[in-house]
């Protein structure tokens, strides 16, 4: 499974343990490539909505230190239904019900492990579809 990934320095160690953990998955890391300070979270949000919106069927991650910043610039894409989640149960309704195709973390609100847990139920759950899908499609304005 490929992941588009990406973080601001809020999310830069979440980001390199949940790569190091599943060691199964090919991320594909759009940055930012070094932990600085002064790095800003709309510039990789929009890398990594722009990749997944081009690859159908793609998933994505971004991390910075509350996960609402890069759901936010994410969210302006076409096609990208970005999601935060705390919890394992969120990141699995978002996939579950709302056909999320990018799951967004806080690295400063989630430990590594929820984190890691909320990820593997991203990856693992399928979109629902049936009274979901008409819900889904007018999520997008006119
Ligand atoms: C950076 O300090 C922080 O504002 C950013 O990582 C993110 O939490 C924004 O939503």
């Amino acid at each position: 499974m490929k992941i588009y990934i990406g973080s601001d320095h809020g999310g830069y160690g979440l980001k390199h343990h949940l790569m190091d953990t599943f060691k199964e998955v090919e991320f594909v890391d759009l940055g930012h490539w070094e932990n600085n300070p002064a790095d800003n979270y709309p510039e990789v949000a929009h890398k990594v909505a722009a990749a997944v919106s081009q690859d159908k069927g793609s998933l994505g991650v971004l991390i910075c230190g509350s996960g609402l910043g890069m759901s936010m610039a994410a969210n302006k894409h076409q096609g990208i239904r970005a999601a935060v989640a705390t919890s394992p149960q969120m990141a699995h309704l978002a996939r579950q019900h709302n056909d999320a195709n990018i799951l967004t973390l806080g690295g400063r609100l989630t430990d590594q492990d929820t984190a890691a847990q909320a990820l593997r139920e991203f990856m693992e759950t399928e979109f629902e579809g049936g009274r979901h899908e008409p819900r889904v499609k007018s999520i997008e304005p006119d």
